[in-house]
C-alpha cells in the first residue's frame, strides 16, 4: 500500500492543483491532501475555511477517496504521523524549480525515509497560482476557468466582504 500526501496552502484549491490530485491519486493507494497552518504568506483564507473550501471542490470535481487533513509545524512530522512514502508536489514553469528542489533537498535531511514526487503541472495550468486567481477576482475578472464554482463562490464572498 503506497501512501503519499500533498502539502501545501491550498489558499484556495485551483484546477491545477485538482489535476495533480487527480494524477497523483491514480499512484497511490492513499492520499492526504495537507493543508499547511500557517503558510509562507498571510492566507486569504483561515485553516478552516481552506480544509472546508478543498473538500468541496474535490466533491464538485468528482474526485474521490481523497482525505483532506491539516497540519501545524513540520510536513515530515504530518508524514510520520500518516506513515506516507511519498510527497507529492506539482511542478509549474521553471520558476518552481529552485524552491521546489530546496524543499525537496531540506525534507530529505529532515526524514531521508520519504521521496519527493513531482508532477509536471498540465500544460494550461502552467501559469496558474492561487494569488493570481485572487487578484482577477479582486478586480472583477472572470476566474471560472482556473477553480471550480464552489471555490469561486467563497472568493467572491470573502472579497466583498472586505476580509
Ligand atoms: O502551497 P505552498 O505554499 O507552496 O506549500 C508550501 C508547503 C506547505 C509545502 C511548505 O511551506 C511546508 O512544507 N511547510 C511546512 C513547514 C516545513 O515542513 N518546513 C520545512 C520544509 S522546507
Amino acid at each position: 500500500m503506497a501512501i503519499a500526501v500533498y502539502p501545501g496552502s491550498f489558499d484556495p484549491i485551483t484546477h491545477g492543483h485538482i489535476d495533480i490530485v487527480r494524477r497523483a491519486r491514480k499512484l497511490f493507494d492513499t492520499l492526504y491532501v495537507a493543508v499547511v497552518a500557517n503558510p509562507h504568506k498571510q492566507p486569504t483564507f483561515s485553516l478552516e475555511e481552506r480544509v472546508e473550501i478543498t473538500n468541496a471542490a474535490l466533491a464538485e470535481e468528482g474526485v474521490n477517496g481523497i482525505e483532506v487533513i491539516s497540519f501545524d509545524g513540520l510536513l515530515v512530522d504530518c508524514a510520520r504521523e500518516r506513515g506516507v512514502d511519498a510527497i507529492v508536489r506539482g511542478l509549474r514553469a521553471n520558476a518552481d524549480f529552485e524552491y521546489e528542489f530546496q524543499m525537496a533537498l531540506t525534507n530529505r535531511d529532515l526524514a531521508p525515509e520519504f521521496e519527493s514526487v513531482f508532477f509536471m503541472t498540465a500544460k494550461r495550468y502552467s501559469f496558474l497560482t492561487s494569488s493570481n486567481v485572487k487578484e482577477i477576482c479582486k478586480y472583477g475578472g472572470d476566474i471560472s476557468t482556473f477553480v471550480p464554482e464552489s471555490v469561486e463562490n467563497a472568493l467572491r464572498a470573502k472579497l466583498q466582504r472586505g476580509d
